[in-house]
């Protein structure tokens, strides 16, 4: 079908800068298989995960965020000062009040910029990079930092093979200001679908039900995923976001330079692909490294892909993400 191609951005945007930061300690699936029943091979080839970043006991996912965000800027050659808008995606805040966001402001030594937490599941980075660029391009912010960071790790049940193999810790930012050029984002498709919110909880904690004794020991504070339903719904989401951002750009999926989806599985990713008829070398994946890092995953994915030295100005890259909610989205962007 023959589309209109769209030549000036929908949201005229340059990303000025990216970073992503690790913590240190790794995980590997044979250090997992120690302590649980579980195997490297049962691991790779159900998931491709190999190894996963852990934070420190002590350390908190601001730092990381924090770290992230340094890089961005070192990059974007811009200072905290410069920054007016902070969007955090995390799923799990840093304490109840105030959000990660906040810390992560306090840290970097933000001024007066606005700030604010942004809760989409693992599609949160792909919903605050959107609404970043909304503010930007209606004139409410002009440098705009857009960061995930994730600590999972924190919240997975370490007797439970079936979730806690699959997440990592990590962080990733992006710094974004209005462009003058061809760059931008070409085309949005953020959605929900809230009657599958039963898929990923984490049920105790908040305000329905706050932590007690009880709590505790029902373990009702950890994540609790139904995997298969998620998986069957992951792929559908992916795609049906894909092929409707793609259509408000104007563009062909074969016109696609880089497809950056979320890194849950790489069986999800390999089904994404054959469904979009995306070709392999086009696809950004470092689950392997890194496992599910949730909010975190496409700001590290695109930052590495970035520091590699393998984005070109005007290239067509589509960023894709599902996650608890559940909130899917997708976001294409002219480089
Ligand atoms: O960011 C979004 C959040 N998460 C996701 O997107 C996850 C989506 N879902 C998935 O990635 C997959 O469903 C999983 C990786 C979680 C599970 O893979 P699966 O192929 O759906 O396996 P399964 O749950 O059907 O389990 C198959 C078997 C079961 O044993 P039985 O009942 O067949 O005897 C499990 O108990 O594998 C067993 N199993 C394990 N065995 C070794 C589950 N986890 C493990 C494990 N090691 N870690």
């Amino acid at each position: 079908m023959a589309r209109k191609k769209r030549d000036q951005p929908l949201i005229p945007l340059k990303i000025m800068g990216t970073g992503a930061y690790l913590p240190e300690r790794v995980l590997t699936n044979h250090d997992l298989a120690k302590f649980l029943d579980t195997s490297d091979e049962w691991i790779r080839t159900r998931t491709g995960i190999r190894a996963r970043h852990l934070l420190s006991p002590e350390d908190v996912p601001s730092q990381m965020g924090v770290k992230a965000a340094e890089a961005a800027l070192a990059q974007a050659n811009r200072s905290p000062k410069d920054v007016d808008l902070l969007l955090v995606a995390t799923n799990v805040p840093e304490e109840p009040i105030p959000g990660t966001a906040a810390h992560i402001a306090r840290e970097l030594g933000l001024g007066k910029g606005a700030f604010a937490d942004v809760t989409a599941g693992c599609a949160g980075f792909v919903y605050a990079l959107a609404m970043a660029g909304a503010m930007i391009h209606a004139g409410l912010a002009k440098t705009a930092l857009v960061v995930g960071t994730e600590a999972l790790s924190r919240f997975v049940n370490w007797q439970d093979r079936s979730t806690c193999v699959l997440f990592g810790d990590g962080a990733g930012a992006v710094l974004t200001e209005k462009s003058r050029g061809q760059a931008g984002i070409l085309g949005v498709a953020l959605r929900g679908d809230a009657t599958k919110l039963e898929l990923l909880r984490i049920e105790a904690g908040g305000v329905r039900l706050p932590a007690s004794c009880e709590t505790v020991q029902a373990g009702k504070h950890f994540l609790r995923m139904e995997g298969k339903g998620l998986f069957r719904a992951a792929v559908g989401m992916m795609a049906e976001v894909t092929r409707a951002a793609a259509a408000q750009a104007g563009l062909n999926l074969a016109e696609i330079d880089w497809l950056i989806p979320h890194q849950a599985n790489l069986r999800i990713i390999e089904a994404l692909v054959k469904r979009l008829r995306i070709p392999e070398e086009k696809v950004v994946v470092n689950i392997d490294r890194v496992a599910n890092t949730s909010t975190a995953s496409i700001p590290i994915a695109l930052d590495e892909l970035v520091r590699a030295g393998k984005v070109e100005e005007g290239q067509i890259l589509a960023l894709t993400a599902f996650g608890a909610g559940a909130c899917y989205g997708t976001v294409i962007l002219r480089w």
